[in-house]
């Protein structure tokens, strides 16, 4: 079995050598995708194997990522150093009060914001970072709506890489800029969309020989495949009937179908789970070509308080719409107001995450509500990143103070304002009583 890059194109299906840096095919400008041509493991030895990792010390064995390395053969462990801050191991968390919002008799997140960075673009750093040691390449760059800036700082700082970060200025949440700095990146905040600096970057790249780690990177989809492959680890190989997962860029939604594709391929599953990607109304090119087809319309000012996902011209779209056609899945959009009462309830729950993460419940109440996903289905929803990325928009929402782009005020339907009280015991019982009554 010899790794290669092959065009994910099927008209064209070109391959390269996997030490070539390419992120897009010379032939016909399609994304590459890594391959293993011949690649057969016997599923119940590996699995076995897998789960004995779990006991072991060995940095490779404690990632979450590494720990399925026999589906990452691009590089080999003992010739190769790999990077990792032990990304991965991310819980599967039941959550009843969000299960009944999102009209689901039960529902569960697998809650990529419990990464070392705190989002899933972790699982994807590790294999990006790696490959980058791995070619010599010792300046990585990316442009990020924040997550993937912080995570790709982190992993290249301790790499002892240099980091390069490009950002549109104003529109990262506080929590994300501050990882880039404090992982010492280079960043540069730049007057312009995402999608605008994307083609910058990606012509900086071709011009510096600076390794480029968004998810145009074969690799990082490599990493993030594996989010996958632990969930059903973690569910001891039962497949789902639905996984819910929000869309910007596109490169998680085509991870997760390449991982489910293999594993179904190698017989270590027998069926697909159907995907759904949400998105957020304000930014969803991906929905409208979903309904539509024909030309794929980027959006030129994309728009939401969930910044994460404020993507106008997902790269990743070709592949995404061939996981979203193979698995009998589906694309929606939701609203600001949606997505800000959907993550205060998965506050509620205890778990809490970030803007764009709450877009997976806010899609699943939409789609019981229509009757495309049932009640008693059997649904994972990823939660991509922490809580504390974005706490302003947490302080807003729950004083009343958040307010679309456009400036139309979201109302706090589950709002929980602090409340000012005096110094004062009588008065703070009195209150005590009045809220949370002992009789309760
Ligand atoms: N959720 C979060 C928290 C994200 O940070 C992102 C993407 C997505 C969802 C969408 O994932 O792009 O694979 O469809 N953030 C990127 C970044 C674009 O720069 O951090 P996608």
């Amino acid at each position: 079995m010899t790794p290669q890059l092959s065009c994910s194109n099927a008209q064209c299906r070109a391959t390269f050598s996997i030490e070539d840096v390419l992120y897009t095919c010379p032939k016909c400008s399609a994304l590459l995708e890594a391959s293993y041509p011949g690649l057969a493991l016997d599923p119940v030895s590996t699995k076995r194997l897998w789960r004995e990792r779990r006991m072991s010390n060995a940095a490779i064995d404690q990632s979450g990522v590494w720990r399925y390395r026999e589906l990452l053969g691009f590089v080999d462990p003992s010739k190769h150093a790999v990077v990792t801050l032990r990304e991965g191991n991310t819980p599967l968390l039941p959550a009843p009060p969000a299960a009944r919002y999102g009209g689901l008799d039960a529902l569960v997140f697998k809650h990529q914001g419990f990464n070392p960075t705190g989002s899933f673009k972790d699982n994807g750093m590790t294999c990006g970072a790696t490959q980058g040691l791995r070619l010599g390449l010792r300046r990585v760059a990316c442009v990020s709506t924040g997550n993937t800036s912080a995570s790709m700082a982190a992993y290249a700082s301790s790499a002892g890489m240099t980091p390069v970060i490009f950002l549109p200025h104003g529109n990262i949440s506080y929590g994300k800029l501050a990882q880039a700095l404090e992982y010492g990146a280079l960043t540069l905040q730049v007057e312009a969309n995402f999608d605008q600096i994307l083609a910058l970057v990606r012509a900086l790249a071709e011009k510096t020989g600076i390794y480029l780690l968004n998810s145009v990177n074969p690799f990082r989809i490599e990493g993030q495949k594996t989010i996958m492959v632990e969930m059903l680890d973690q569910r001891d190989w039962h497949v789902p009937d639905w996984v819910v997962v929000p869309g910007g860029n596109l490169g998680n939604i085509s991870a997760f179908g390449k991982g489910f594709r293999e594993l179904l391929q190698l017989g270590f599953i027998d069926k697909l789970p159907r995907f759904a990607v949400i998105q957020a109304a304000g930014s969803a090119p991906f929905e409208d070509y979903y309904r539509r087809r024909g030309e794929f319309q980027p959006v030129s000012e994309p728009e939401t308080l969930a910044t994460a996902i404020r993507i106008g011209d997902p790269v990743s779209w070709p592949k995404a719409i061939q996981v979203i056609d193979d698995s009998n899945g589906i694309v929606e959009k939701v609203t600001e107001q949606e997505i800000a009462d959907a993550k205060a309830v998965v506050g509620q729950c205890g778990i809490g995450c970030e803007p764009a993460s709450a877009a997976t419940l806010a899609g699943i109440r939409k789609l019981t509500a229509a009757g495309v996903i049932d009640r008693g289905a059997d649904v994972v929803a990823v939660l991509t990143g922490n809580v504390l990325k974005d706490p302003d928009y947490i302080f807003k929402y729950h004083t009343g103070q958040l307010k679309t782009p456009s400036g139309a005020s979201i109302a706090p339907t589950y709002g929980n304002a602090p409340l000012v009280v005096p110094n004062d015991p009588e008065r703070i019982a009195a209150i005590l009583e009045e809220r949370i009554p002992a009789s309760s």
